[in-house]
């Protein structure tokens, strides 16, 4: 029989730790689990949900792969502390490019290093059931893809790591291998610098519709189908179909009322570090 491998999950009372465990406990016989948690907070709600917590010192030393599943602005510290307690030849898996990027993950020669991100249910992706359909996030029951980079290390450990990974956020469809800039380009550049500000300020404007007199309802149903529909359109989905002339004199208008004319510097690469950067550390803006 093959050994198990021995996952240890850094911060598994916090809201990706809860997740991840819930979905590696589902494989005891492959899998040897250990939660390690230090807020009282999160200590209680691994109790409550049946489990023990084990102190980082007694499962980081014998695992094979340490998830670190803390904020990203104390993955510095964290991870000091952490990787010397890793054995030779394992791996430490965090679930954000930023602090990677940032040159704030502690490294080790011997050791592997990866990084790897949840796409979240697409609503392309035809889901099979109703808890599927309502599974926004992913890890539950939706369909979703995830994408992986590695840092360092060896591709022995990084397959590992993948299949772990695909395990953390299953049902997963794809698993698509890029490098850790990449993955930072697709966030936050892609989808919290433009998607999640666009989004927001698309909620925002459902209030406004509500403010002025708009049946919420209406509002609501018509931004989420012309989003559906518009993305459709735009990434290729639906053939030949154009969008109307006139929408596309609105998304030209758009584009200076709303988008800055030099919107695209997010794809430089300076301004990549300098966003991450300030996110880590808000209260040191660098842009
Ligand atoms: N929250 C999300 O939607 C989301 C999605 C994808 C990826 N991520 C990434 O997941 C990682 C974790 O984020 P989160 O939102 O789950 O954080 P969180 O704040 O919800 O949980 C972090 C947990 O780590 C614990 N912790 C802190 N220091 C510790 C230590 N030294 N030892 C043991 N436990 C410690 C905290 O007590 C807390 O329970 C981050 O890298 C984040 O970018 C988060």
């Amino acid at each position: 029989m093959n050994k198990k491998l021995v996952v240890s999950v850094i911060g598994a009372g916090g809201k990706m730790g809860t997740r991840v465990t819930n979905n590696l406990i589902k494989h005891p016989d492959t899998i040897e689990l250990y939660y390690c948690e230090n807020s009282e907070f999160g200590i209680k709600a691994i109790k409550e949900r049946g489990f023990d917590v084990t102190p980082a010192e007694v499962a980081v030393p014998i695992s094979d792969i340490v998830v670190l599943a803390v904020p990203d602005k104390i993955i510095y510290d964290v991870s000091v502390g952490i990787v010397k307690m890793m054995a030779a030849n394992k791996s430490l898996i965090i679930l954000d490019p930023a602090a990677a990027v940032a040159k704030e993950l502690a490294l080790r020669d011997d050791c592997t290093f990866v990084v790897t991100h949840p796409c979240h249910p697409s609503y392309f992706l035809d889901q099979d059931t109703y808890e599927a359909r309502h599974d926004y996030f992913g890890g539950i029951a939706g369909k979703q893809d995830i994408v992986i980079g590695k840092i360092q290390g060896s591709e022995e450990n990084f397959t590992k790591a993948r299949m772990v990974s695909e395990i953390m956020f299953a049902p997963v469809v794809n698993s698509y291998v890029m490098g850790i800039r990449d993955i930072a380009f697709l966030e936050p550049t892609l989808v919290e610098i433009l998607g999640a500000t666009t989004l927001y300020a698309m909620a925002e404007t459902v209030k406004e519709a509500e403010r002025r007199g708009i049946p919420r309802a209406a509002a609501e149903s018509f931004l989420a189908g012309h989003v559906y529909n518009l993305s459709a359109n735009f990434l290729g989905k639906l053939g030949n179909t154009k969008v109307s002339d006139a929408c596309l004199v609105a998304i030209d208008l758009g584009n200076r009322l709303v988008l800055r004319d030099d919107w695209k510097r997010i794809w430089d690469d300076e301004v990549l570090d300098n966003v991450i950067a300030t996110m880590l550390h808000p209260h040191d803006p660098q842009i």
